[in-house]
């Protein structure tokens, strides 16, 4: 399958991630057709498209006609089977548990034509091992979308053990066509990059928290305000190389040994969640949050990454630097 025979787009899963998948899409103008084992949730899907446009419109980065024209694109589908007639990629955004996601790709594989290549949004779960059950294993990969995902460009291109290469690639391909920006990660490894990263930070984040070096609001304010300002611009690596190796050597001399380098989650993680302080869904977790400070984050956090990237970060623009490696 190359990247012009691929017009059709099936999307499975319309929480969170993958009606905000869909929305890209259709937006590109693909036909996509998408489906929830849940009904309610996939009755709401176009509503919660439509409310996704808002932030667009309000920084006249999209118009009504927009809204229209993608909505227009998707047919929602209520069984598998039906979903699997006419796409030539199937994105899977279902709920991330191992067993449910091979199900539902077993199941998948009875319907769709022998040549339509799948992908998994998992947030972490190893692409070769959800691929097991699949008898057409090469044109399984991963496509990891960040949310919200009609909004963050970068999506993980994740190749297998089992990938063909030209099934990867095209998805890559596509995924630049679409207008995000691909990158390739070339070994199954879990949690594959973003997640390694961001857990990485989360990690430390939580056990200073724990270890009351700081309160959750000046941790997060040093990120906010601090070294994360810059991320939006420029990466870990090229930040380094500006530092100095020499330096970054030095500094990871002397302060790796007092990282927190557990290999369990931290208690403080335990307690919350136990005395069900679970975040937003249950209105506590680090911070208090009523619904009227979860929708006002969110508006914002949307309007404040569509800025930087349409007004103040042209996309890609840190790129020019030669690789030496
Ligand atoms: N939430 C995030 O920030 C995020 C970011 C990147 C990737 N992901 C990954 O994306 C996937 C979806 O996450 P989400 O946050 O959208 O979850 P979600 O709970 O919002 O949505 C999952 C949807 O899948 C549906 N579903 C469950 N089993 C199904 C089945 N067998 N067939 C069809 N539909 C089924 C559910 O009804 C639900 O609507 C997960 O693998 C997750 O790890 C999530």
């Amino acid at each position: 399958m190359e990247i012009n025979d691929i017009q059709y787009v099936g999307v499975l899963g319309a929480g969170l991630m993958g009606h905000g998948i869909a929305q890209v899409f259709a937006s590109a103008g693909y036909r996509v057709n998408l489906y929830d084992a849940n009904p309610a949730v996939l009755k709401t899907a176009k509503d919660r498209i439509a409310a996704n446009f808002k932030v667009f419109i309000e920084l006249h980065l999209a118009t009504s006609e927009d809204i229209d024209r993608c909505l227009d694109h998707i047919t929602l589908c209520s069984s598998i089977e039906t979903s699997c007639k006419g796409p030539h990629y199937i994105i899977e955004a279902i709920l991330e548990n191992l067993e449910a996601k091979r199900t539902l790709y077993a199941e998948l594989e009875r319907f769709a034509s022998p040549e339509t290549l799948f992908s998994s949004n998992t947030s972490a779960i190893s692409i070769t091992e959800i691929s097991e059950v699949l008898k057409h294993k090469g044109r399984f990969l991963g496509s990891h979308f960040w949310n919200p995902p009609h909004v963050l460009p970068c999506v993980e291109v994740i190749k297998g053990a089992h990938t063909d290469d030209a099934a990867f690639e095209t998805v890559y391909g596509l995924m630049e066509k679409v207008g995000k920006i691909p990158v390739r990660v070339l070994k199954d490894v879990p949690g594959f990059l973003g997640n390694r990263l961001q857990h990485a930070m989360w990690r430390e984040a939580i056990s200073l928290c724990h270890n009351n070096i700081a309160s959750a609001e000046d941790i997060d304010k040093i990120v906010k305000y601090g070294f994360g300002l810059r991320m939006a611009f420029i990466g870990p690596l090229e930040t380094a190389d500006l530092a100095g190796l020499d330096l970054t050597s030095d500094i990871q001399k002397y302060l790796f040994p007092y990282l927190e380098s557990s290999s369990e989650p931290s208690p403080l993680i335990a307690d919350l969640t136990a005395n069900g302080a679970c975040g937003v869904k249950s209105g506590r977790g680090f911070y208090l949050w009523t619904p009227e400070r979860v929708r006002k984050v969110i508006e914002q956090r949307d309007a404040v990454l569509l800025r930087i990237l349409h007004e103040i970060v042209p996309p890609q623009s840190s790129d020019g630097g030669e690789q030496d490696r």
